[in-house]
Protein backbone atom coordinates (compact mmCIF):
# COMPACT_ATOMS: atom_id res chain seq x y z
CA UNK A 1 0.00 0.00 0.00
CA UNK A 2 1.42 3.59 -1.03
CA UNK A 3 2.63 5.57 2.01
CA UNK A 4 2.70 9.38 2.24
CA UNK A 5 3.88 10.54 5.27
CA UNK A 6 3.23 13.71 7.11
CA UNK A 7 5.22 15.76 9.49
CA UNK A 8 3.38 18.28 11.99
CA UNK A 9 4.38 21.21 13.45
CA UNK A 10 2.82 22.57 16.53
CA UNK A 11 1.36 19.94 19.06
CA UNK A 12 -0.98 22.12 20.76
CA UNK A 13 -4.90 21.44 20.79
CA UNK A 14 -5.65 21.63 17.02
CA UNK A 15 -2.12 19.73 16.51
CA UNK A 16 -3.30 17.22 18.99
CA UNK A 17 -6.57 17.08 17.48
CA UNK A 18 -5.13 16.11 14.04
CA UNK A 19 -2.25 13.84 15.21
CA UNK A 20 -4.90 11.85 17.31
CA UNK A 21 -7.05 11.47 14.21
CA UNK A 22 -4.26 10.07 12.19
CA UNK A 23 -2.80 7.75 14.53
CA UNK A 24 -6.47 6.51 15.91
CA UNK A 25 -8.32 6.74 13.20
CA UNK A 26 -5.53 5.56 10.27
CA UNK A 27 -7.68 2.21 9.74
CA UNK A 28 -10.66 4.50 8.74
CA UNK A 29 -8.48 6.59 6.50
CA UNK A 30 -6.77 4.13 4.76
CA UNK A 31 -9.62 1.93 3.90
CA UNK A 32 -11.36 5.11 2.68
CA UNK A 33 -8.00 6.40 0.95
CA UNK A 34 -6.58 3.13 -0.41
CA UNK A 35 -3.66 4.15 1.33
CA UNK A 36 -1.37 4.61 4.29
CA UNK A 37 -0.77 8.35 5.84
CA UNK A 38 1.61 8.02 8.62
CA UNK A 39 2.76 10.88 11.14
CA UNK A 40 6.12 10.72 11.11
CA UNK A 41 6.92 12.95 13.23
CA UNK A 42 5.02 15.53 15.26
CA UNK A 43 7.10 18.84 16.38
CA UNK A 44 6.29 21.01 19.18
CA UNK A 45 8.44 22.95 22.38
CA UNK A 46 6.30 20.71 24.96
CA UNK A 47 7.36 17.41 24.76
CA UNK A 48 6.36 17.05 28.51
CA UNK A 49 2.38 17.69 28.33
CA UNK A 50 0.05 14.15 28.59
CA UNK A 51 -1.60 15.13 25.55
CA UNK A 52 -3.69 11.67 25.68
CA UNK A 53 -1.84 9.89 22.67
CA UNK A 54 0.41 6.78 22.83
CA UNK A 55 3.13 8.21 20.09
CA UNK A 56 5.19 5.57 18.57
CA UNK A 57 8.86 6.40 20.06
CA UNK A 58 10.77 9.04 17.71
CA UNK A 59 7.75 10.34 16.60
CA UNK A 60 7.57 13.52 19.34
CA UNK A 61 10.69 16.21 18.75
CA UNK A 62 11.52 19.43 19.36
CA UNK A 63 13.40 19.77 16.04
CA UNK A 64 11.07 21.64 13.79
CA UNK A 65 13.33 22.41 11.26
CA UNK A 66 14.60 18.58 11.16
CA UNK A 67 10.73 17.89 10.05
CA UNK A 68 10.99 20.39 7.13
CA UNK A 69 14.28 18.59 6.17
CA UNK A 70 13.35 15.20 6.32
CA UNK A 71 13.44 14.14 2.92
CA UNK A 72 10.71 11.24 3.20
CA UNK A 73 8.45 13.85 4.35
CA UNK A 74 5.55 14.57 1.81
CA UNK A 75 3.23 17.42 3.70
CA UNK A 76 3.93 19.55 6.10
CA UNK A 77 0.87 20.41 8.47
CA UNK A 78 1.60 23.74 10.32
CA UNK A 79 -0.19 24.03 13.15
CA UNK A 80 1.69 26.64 15.08
CA UNK A 81 -0.22 30.10 14.46
CA UNK A 82 0.60 33.75 14.16
CA UNK A 83 2.04 35.34 11.36
CA UNK A 84 6.24 35.22 12.39
CA UNK A 85 7.58 31.76 12.90
CA UNK A 86 4.92 29.68 11.09
CA UNK A 87 5.82 32.21 7.82
CA UNK A 88 8.59 31.03 7.70
CA UNK A 89 8.23 27.38 8.28
CA UNK A 90 5.58 27.25 5.53
CA UNK A 91 7.89 29.13 3.00
CA UNK A 92 11.04 26.70 4.23
CA UNK A 93 8.88 24.06 3.48
CA UNK A 94 7.55 24.80 0.36
CA UNK A 95 11.47 24.93 -0.61
CA UNK A 96 12.09 21.87 0.06
CA UNK A 97 9.20 20.73 -2.33
CA UNK A 98 6.58 20.02 0.71
CA UNK A 99 2.94 20.31 0.38
CA UNK A 100 1.28 22.62 3.34
CA UNK A 101 -2.11 22.19 5.19
CA UNK A 102 -2.49 24.83 7.41
CA UNK A 103 -5.26 26.04 9.79
CA UNK A 104 -3.30 29.92 10.00
CA UNK A 105 -5.86 32.52 8.80
CA UNK A 106 -3.86 35.05 10.40
CA UNK A 107 -0.84 33.81 8.10
CA UNK A 108 -3.20 33.48 5.12
CA UNK A 109 -5.50 36.45 5.44
CA UNK A 110 -1.99 38.89 5.74
CA UNK A 111 0.92 36.75 3.69
CA UNK A 112 -1.27 34.75 1.57
CA UNK A 113 -0.86 36.08 -1.87
CA UNK A 114 2.71 35.04 -1.63
CA UNK A 115 2.14 32.22 -0.08
CA UNK A 116 -0.38 31.09 -2.69
CA UNK A 117 1.89 32.36 -5.59
CA UNK A 118 4.77 30.25 -4.05
CA UNK A 119 3.11 27.01 -4.07
CA UNK A 120 1.62 27.63 -7.59
CA UNK A 121 5.05 28.74 -8.95
CA UNK A 122 6.35 25.59 -7.11
CA UNK A 123 3.80 23.04 -8.48
CA UNK A 124 2.87 22.13 -4.47
CA UNK A 125 -0.29 21.77 -2.81
CA UNK A 126 -1.71 23.82 -0.04
CA UNK A 127 -4.51 22.93 2.31
CA UNK A 128 -6.64 25.36 4.29
CA UNK A 129 -9.58 24.00 5.26
CA UNK A 130 -9.37 24.38 8.76
CA UNK A 131 -8.58 28.11 8.18
CA UNK A 132 -12.42 29.46 8.16
CA UNK A 133 -15.49 28.06 10.06
CA UNK A 134 -13.70 24.79 11.86
CA UNK A 135 -15.34 21.68 10.69
CA UNK A 136 -17.59 23.03 8.32
CA UNK A 137 -16.36 22.62 4.50
CA UNK A 138 -16.58 26.46 3.28
CA UNK A 139 -13.42 25.94 1.66
CA UNK A 140 -13.76 22.90 -0.20
CA UNK A 141 -17.38 23.88 -1.45
CA UNK A 142 -16.40 27.37 -2.64
CA UNK A 143 -12.88 25.90 -4.46
CA UNK A 144 -14.68 22.67 -6.03
CA UNK A 145 -18.20 22.57 -5.23
CA UNK A 146 -19.75 25.71 -5.95
CA UNK A 147 -17.55 26.10 -9.30
CA UNK A 148 -19.99 26.51 -11.43
CA UNK A 149 -21.77 29.59 -9.52
CA UNK A 150 -21.19 33.30 -9.94
CA UNK A 151 -20.72 33.95 -5.82
CA UNK A 152 -23.24 36.59 -5.44
CA UNK A 153 -23.30 36.80 -1.34
CA UNK A 154 -22.10 35.59 1.66
CA UNK A 155 -22.97 35.64 5.32
CA UNK A 156 -21.72 34.34 8.31
CA UNK A 157 -21.16 33.62 12.06
CA UNK A 158 -17.23 33.04 12.03
CA UNK A 159 -16.25 33.87 15.65
CA UNK A 160 -17.46 31.37 18.13
CA UNK A 161 -16.17 33.47 21.18
CA UNK A 162 -18.80 36.49 19.10
CA UNK A 163 -21.38 34.05 18.93
CA UNK A 164 -21.07 32.90 22.40
CA UNK A 165 -21.31 35.93 23.85
CA UNK A 166 -24.02 37.26 22.04
CA UNK A 167 -25.91 34.49 22.50
CA UNK A 168 -25.35 35.10 26.45
CA UNK A 169 -26.36 38.44 26.11
CA UNK A 170 -28.95 37.62 24.65
CA UNK A 171 -30.12 34.78 26.70
CA UNK A 172 -29.65 36.09 30.34
CA UNK A 173 -29.75 40.35 29.57
CA UNK A 174 -26.20 40.21 31.18
CA UNK A 175 -23.72 42.50 30.19
CA UNK A 176 -21.42 42.39 27.55
CA UNK A 177 -18.17 42.22 30.04
CA UNK A 178 -20.24 39.46 32.51
CA UNK A 179 -21.45 37.27 28.62
CA UNK A 180 -17.08 37.43 28.32
CA UNK A 181 -16.31 36.63 31.63
CA UNK A 182 -18.29 33.32 30.80
CA UNK A 183 -16.89 32.74 27.87
CA UNK A 184 -13.36 32.75 28.95
CA UNK A 185 -13.98 30.82 31.87
CA UNK A 186 -16.00 27.99 29.67
CA UNK A 187 -12.36 28.31 27.89
CA UNK A 188 -14.23 29.74 24.16
CA UNK A 189 -12.19 33.13 24.91
CA UNK A 190 -8.81 33.72 25.09
CA UNK A 191 -7.25 35.98 28.12
CA UNK A 192 -6.89 38.49 25.09
CA UNK A 193 -9.83 38.83 23.16
CA UNK A 194 -9.63 41.29 21.28
CA UNK A 195 -8.79 39.54 18.33
CA UNK A 196 -11.95 37.71 18.77
CA UNK A 197 -14.69 40.66 20.01
CA UNK A 198 -13.25 43.60 17.84
CA UNK A 199 -13.97 41.14 14.78
CA UNK A 200 -10.41 40.61 13.36
CA UNK A 201 -10.23 36.89 13.66
CA UNK A 202 -13.56 37.07 11.25
CA UNK A 203 -11.54 39.28 8.92
CA UNK A 204 -9.29 37.60 8.51
CA UNK A 205 -11.94 34.93 7.17
CA UNK A 206 -13.68 36.85 5.39
CA UNK A 207 -10.73 38.32 3.88
CA UNK A 208 -10.03 34.20 2.74
CA UNK A 209 -13.52 33.93 1.17
CA UNK A 210 -13.36 36.85 -0.47
CA UNK A 211 -10.67 35.55 -2.36
CA UNK A 212 -11.59 31.93 -2.95
CA UNK A 213 -15.51 33.10 -4.15
CA UNK A 214 -14.85 36.24 -6.36
CA UNK A 215 -10.93 35.49 -7.85
CA UNK A 216 -9.37 38.27 -6.38
CA UNK A 217 -6.31 38.80 -4.64
CA UNK A 218 -6.38 38.61 -0.75
CA UNK A 219 -6.97 42.17 0.86
CA UNK A 220 -7.17 41.98 4.63
CA UNK A 221 -6.59 46.37 4.91
CA UNK A 222 -10.23 47.34 2.81
CA UNK A 223 -12.21 45.16 5.05
CA UNK A 224 -14.49 47.85 7.50
CA UNK A 225 -14.42 45.70 10.87
CA UNK A 226 -16.70 46.48 13.70
CA UNK A 227 -16.80 44.50 16.87
CA UNK A 228 -19.58 43.56 19.21
CA UNK A 229 -18.02 45.05 22.76
CA UNK A 230 -20.71 47.90 22.62
CA UNK A 231 -23.51 45.96 22.23
CA UNK A 232 -25.85 46.06 25.54
CA UNK A 233 -28.71 44.01 26.86
CA UNK A 234 -30.80 47.38 26.05
CA UNK A 235 -29.86 46.58 21.97
CA UNK A 236 -30.81 42.81 22.09
CA UNK A 237 -33.98 44.00 23.70
CA UNK A 238 -34.96 46.80 21.36
CA UNK A 239 -34.15 44.30 18.16
CA UNK A 240 -36.01 41.47 19.58
CA UNK A 241 -38.99 44.07 19.69
CA UNK A 242 -38.61 44.33 15.91
CA UNK A 243 -38.63 41.04 15.09
CA UNK A 244 -34.42 40.70 14.76
CA UNK A 245 -31.60 39.55 16.51
CA UNK A 246 -27.92 40.99 16.91
CA UNK A 247 -25.35 38.75 15.04
CA UNK A 248 -21.66 39.51 14.55
CA UNK A 249 -21.80 38.82 10.41
CA UNK A 250 -19.08 38.55 7.96
CA UNK A 251 -21.36 40.23 4.71
CA UNK A 252 -19.91 40.02 1.22
CA UNK A 253 -22.07 41.10 -1.98
CA UNK A 254 -20.73 40.89 -5.16
CA UNK A 255 -21.14 44.41 -6.98
CA UNK A 256 -20.24 45.26 -10.45
CA UNK A 257 -16.58 45.90 -10.29
CA UNK A 258 -16.50 45.95 -6.59
CA UNK A 259 -17.89 43.36 -3.54
CA UNK A 260 -18.52 44.46 -0.11
CA UNK A 261 -16.74 42.65 2.72
CA UNK A 262 -17.48 44.57 5.79
CA UNK A 263 -18.22 42.73 9.68
CA UNK A 264 -20.20 44.24 11.73
CA UNK A 265 -23.29 43.55 14.61
CA UNK A 266 -25.65 43.20 12.79
CA UNK A 267 -29.86 43.03 13.14
CA UNK A 268 -31.25 39.81 11.23
CA UNK A 269 -34.97 38.99 10.96
CA UNK A 270 -35.38 36.64 14.17
CA UNK A 271 -36.75 33.50 12.24
CA UNK A 272 -33.34 33.79 9.89
CA UNK A 273 -31.62 30.24 10.31
CA UNK A 274 -28.46 31.94 10.42
CA UNK A 275 -30.20 33.91 13.74
CA UNK A 276 -31.00 31.08 15.28
CA UNK A 277 -27.38 29.98 15.33
CA UNK A 278 -26.15 29.93 18.63
CA UNK A 279 -23.80 29.37 21.38
CA UNK A 280 -20.14 28.93 20.05
CA UNK A 281 -21.51 27.69 16.80
CA UNK A 282 -20.58 28.76 13.38
CA UNK A 283 -22.72 29.19 10.22
CA UNK A 284 -21.88 30.55 6.68
CA UNK A 285 -24.44 30.95 3.83
CA UNK A 286 -23.55 31.28 0.25
CA UNK A 287 -25.67 32.61 -2.27
CA UNK A 288 -24.51 31.59 -6.05
CA UNK A 289 -26.60 32.49 -9.07
CA UNK A 290 -27.05 28.55 -10.43
CA UNK A 291 -27.61 26.83 -6.57
CA UNK A 292 -29.25 29.98 -4.97
CA UNK A 293 -28.71 29.87 -1.42
CA UNK A 294 -26.75 27.19 0.38
CA UNK A 295 -25.60 26.85 4.11
CA UNK A 296 -23.11 24.96 6.29
CA UNK A 297 -22.94 25.22 9.97
CA UNK A 298 -20.66 23.70 12.77
CA UNK A 299 -18.39 23.90 15.32
CA UNK A 300 -16.12 26.79 14.23
CA UNK A 301 -13.34 25.55 16.73
CA UNK A 302 -11.91 22.73 18.83
CA UNK A 303 -9.79 20.05 18.49
CA UNK A 304 -11.86 17.48 17.27
CA UNK A 305 -13.46 19.45 15.00
CA UNK A 306 -10.93 21.83 13.36
CA UNK A 307 -8.63 18.71 13.95
CA UNK A 308 -10.77 16.56 11.55
CA UNK A 309 -11.05 19.73 8.62
CA UNK A 310 -6.89 19.30 8.28
CA UNK A 311 -7.37 15.69 8.10
CA UNK A 312 -9.44 16.29 5.31
CA UNK A 313 -6.77 18.54 3.53
CA UNK A 314 -4.32 16.01 4.34
CA UNK A 315 -6.11 13.24 2.52
CA UNK A 316 -7.07 15.29 -0.41
CA UNK A 317 -2.75 16.21 -0.70
CA UNK A 318 -2.35 12.42 -0.64
CA UNK A 319 -4.83 11.54 -3.20
CA UNK A 320 -3.32 14.62 -5.12
CA UNK A 321 -0.02 12.74 -5.07
CA UNK A 322 -1.11 9.10 -5.56
CA UNK A 323 -2.90 10.32 -8.58
CA UNK A 324 -0.18 12.40 -9.68
CA UNK A 325 -2.63 15.51 -9.77
CA UNK A 326 -1.28 17.90 -7.95
CA UNK A 327 -2.32 21.56 -8.42
CA UNK A 328 -5.94 19.98 -9.68
CA UNK A 329 -7.85 22.20 -7.32
CA UNK A 330 -5.39 25.97 -7.27
CA UNK A 331 -4.97 27.50 -4.37
CA UNK A 332 -7.54 30.20 -4.52
CA UNK A 333 -9.31 28.18 -6.48
CA UNK A 334 -8.76 30.63 -9.91
CA UNK A 335 -6.07 29.59 -12.20
CA UNK A 336 -3.27 32.17 -10.94
CA UNK A 337 -3.30 34.33 -13.91
CA UNK A 338 -6.89 34.87 -13.90
CA UNK A 339 -6.82 36.40 -10.19
CA UNK A 340 -7.35 40.07 -10.06
CA UNK A 341 -7.28 42.81 -7.52
CA UNK A 342 -11.14 43.52 -7.10
CA UNK A 343 -11.66 46.38 -5.04
CA UNK A 344 -13.71 46.45 -1.59
CA UNK A 345 -16.15 48.68 -2.09
CA UNK A 346 -15.68 51.83 0.82
CA UNK A 347 -18.46 51.34 3.71
CA UNK A 348 -19.15 54.91 3.04
CA UNK A 349 -20.91 53.55 -0.12
CA UNK A 350 -22.89 51.17 2.01
CA UNK A 351 -26.98 51.28 1.76
CA UNK A 352 -28.64 49.59 4.41
CA UNK A 353 -31.33 50.13 6.73
CA UNK A 354 -30.17 51.68 10.12
CA UNK A 355 -31.42 51.18 14.14
CA UNK A 356 -30.28 54.57 16.09
CA UNK A 357 -30.21 54.39 20.34
CA UNK A 358 -30.13 57.69 21.21
CA UNK A 359 -29.56 58.83 24.96
CA UNK A 360 -32.05 61.87 24.35
CA UNK A 361 -33.49 64.58 26.92
CA UNK A 362 -37.21 63.89 26.93
CA UNK A 363 -38.22 67.45 26.48
CA UNK A 364 -40.74 68.47 23.81
CA UNK A 365 -38.84 69.49 20.49
CA UNK A 366 -36.34 66.79 20.80
CA UNK A 367 -37.75 64.41 18.60
CA UNK A 368 -37.84 67.03 15.52
CA UNK A 369 -34.83 68.23 16.05
CA UNK A 370 -32.89 65.00 15.72
CA UNK A 371 -35.44 63.49 12.70
CA UNK A 372 -34.18 67.16 11.62
CA UNK A 373 -30.81 66.59 11.38
CA UNK A 374 -31.65 63.10 9.99
CA UNK A 375 -33.68 64.64 7.35
CA UNK A 376 -30.92 67.32 6.49
CA UNK A 377 -28.91 63.92 5.61
CA UNK A 378 -31.11 62.36 2.98
CA UNK A 379 -31.80 59.65 6.10
CA UNK A 380 -35.91 58.88 6.22
CA UNK A 381 -37.52 57.10 9.43
CA UNK A 382 -39.66 53.80 8.85
CA UNK A 383 -40.00 53.54 12.95
CA UNK A 384 -39.68 55.46 16.44
CA UNK A 385 -39.96 54.42 20.04
CA UNK A 386 -39.53 56.34 23.29
CA UNK A 387 -39.11 54.16 26.21
CA UNK A 388 -39.76 55.56 30.23
CA UNK A 389 -40.59 59.35 30.63
CA UNK A 390 -38.42 60.97 32.80
CA UNK A 391 -38.15 65.16 33.83
CA UNK A 392 -34.53 64.94 34.44
CA UNK A 393 -31.66 62.66 32.87
CA UNK A 394 -31.86 61.19 29.21
CA UNK A 395 -33.95 58.22 28.20
CA UNK A 396 -33.33 55.93 24.72
CA UNK A 397 -34.98 57.10 21.66
CA UNK A 398 -34.72 54.00 19.49
CA UNK A 399 -35.05 54.81 15.52
CA UNK A 400 -35.12 52.51 12.49
CA UNK A 401 -33.90 53.94 8.89
CA UNK A 402 -35.42 53.20 5.43
CA UNK A 403 -32.97 52.92 3.16
CA UNK A 404 -29.75 55.28 4.16
CA UNK A 405 -26.00 55.75 2.77
CA UNK A 406 -23.42 55.23 5.46
CA UNK A 407 -21.74 58.31 4.25
CA UNK A 408 -24.99 60.20 4.96
CA UNK A 409 -25.30 58.23 8.63
CA UNK A 410 -21.81 59.25 9.69
CA UNK A 411 -21.74 63.19 8.53
CA UNK A 412 -25.60 63.11 10.59
CA UNK A 413 -24.54 61.64 13.50
CA UNK A 414 -21.51 63.91 13.66
CA UNK A 415 -23.99 66.45 13.63
CA UNK A 416 -26.45 65.28 16.15
CA UNK A 417 -23.51 65.01 18.37
CA UNK A 418 -23.15 68.59 18.85
CA UNK A 419 -26.63 68.71 19.78
CA UNK A 420 -27.01 69.27 23.65
CA UNK A 421 -30.37 67.28 24.12
CA UNK A 422 -28.18 64.23 23.36
CA UNK A 423 -25.77 62.73 25.25
CA UNK A 424 -23.01 60.15 24.25
CA UNK A 425 -22.44 59.31 20.51
CA UNK A 426 -25.42 56.76 19.80
CA UNK A 427 -25.19 53.41 19.42
CA UNK A 428 -25.93 52.17 15.52
CA UNK A 429 -26.41 49.08 14.10
CA UNK A 430 -26.82 47.95 10.85
CA UNK A 431 -29.99 45.94 9.49
CA UNK A 432 -29.80 43.19 7.07
CA UNK A 433 -33.60 42.61 6.41
CA UNK A 434 -34.09 41.46 2.59
CA UNK A 435 -37.87 41.87 3.23
CA UNK A 436 -37.57 45.36 3.33
CA UNK A 437 -35.65 45.03 -0.21
CA UNK A 438 -38.54 46.21 -1.75
CA UNK A 439 -37.08 49.78 -0.71
CA UNK A 440 -35.00 50.32 -4.34
CA UNK A 441 -31.26 51.46 -3.75
CA UNK A 442 -30.60 54.51 -5.16
CA UNK A 443 -27.27 54.31 -4.65
CA UNK A 444 -25.12 52.05 -7.81
CA UNK A 445 -21.71 50.88 -8.43
CA UNK A 446 -19.33 52.82 -10.18
N1 LIG B 1 -11.16 32.15 18.00
C1 LIG B 1 -12.02 31.58 17.01
C2 LIG B 1 -13.46 31.64 17.48
C3 LIG B 1 -11.74 30.13 16.71
O1 LIG B 1 -13.75 32.10 18.58
O2 LIG B 1 -14.31 31.23 16.71
C4 LIG B 1 -10.62 29.93 15.80
O3 LIG B 1 -10.85 30.48 14.54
Amino acid sequence: MKKIQVGLLGCGTVGTGVAKLLIEKKELISSRVGMEIILKHAADIDLETDRGITFEKGVLTTDAQAVINDPEIDIIVEMIGGTGIAREFIINAMDRGKHVVTANKALLATHGNEIFKLAGQKGLDIGYEASVGGCMPIIKSLRESLVANDIQSMTGILNGTCNYILSKITQDRSPFEHALSEAQAKGFAEADPTLDVEGFDTAHKLAILGALAYGTTINLEDIFVEGISKITPLDITFAEQFGYRIKLLAISKKRKNSFEARIHPTMIPANNLIANVHGSLNAVTVTGDAVGDTMLFGHGAGMMPTGSAVVSDVVDIARNIAGGNIGRVPGLSFQQDRIKTIPIMPIADLETHYYFRFSAQDRPGVLSRISGVLGNHDISLKSVIQKGRKAKGPVPLIMLTHLAREANVMKALDRLSELDVISDRPMVIRIEDSSLNHEKAVIRDE
